[in-house]
């Protein structure tokens, strides 16, 4: 769910290793919820979501950005799904991890990183080969 796959590449190294970042700090709250069910991972888990949402807003500008300077005609399509999904995120760092908090961080988990991989796959694709990386 979390691991990155060959098959994500969009072809731009830079996004690539923005969406490697992404799911590598994903893999971070996997694996706080694979540990020890007794200790109180809440504030760690909210560090590492709010860690999270900040970087996939500065990743989804920089995508932004580059698919303005390239006239890319996508543009006003993929963006909306960006809108949506920081929308999303924000509203779910409102969660109350306190209780139940290993639902609440694995549901948080869930959608994040099933979003990124969806995305990337159905989404970002799509520029494919149509972006040019800025030098
Ligand atoms: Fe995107």
């Amino acid at each position: 769910m979390v691991e990155w796959k060959d098959e994500y590449s969009v072809g731009i190294k830079l996004i690539d290793s923005q969406h490697k970042k992404l799911l590598t700090i994903a893999k971070k709250l996997m694996i706080l919820i694979s540990t020890s069910e007794s200790f109180d991972h809440s504030e760690e888990a909210a560090n590492i979501y709010a860690e999270l949402v900040s970087y996939t807003k500065e990743h989804l500008a920089f995508e932004e950005r580059l698919m303005l300077l390239n006239g890319y005609e996508g543009f006003i399509e993929h963006k909306l799904q960006h809108d949506q999904f920081i929308a999303s995120m924000d509203e779910l760092a409102k969660m109350d991890m306190e209780y139940n908090q290993r639902e609440a961080i694995l549901s948080m988990l869930t959608f994040v990183s099933e979003w990124i991989v969806d995305h990337i796959q159905g989404t970002d694709v799509k520029y494919k080969g149509q972006l040019k990386e800025l030098s």
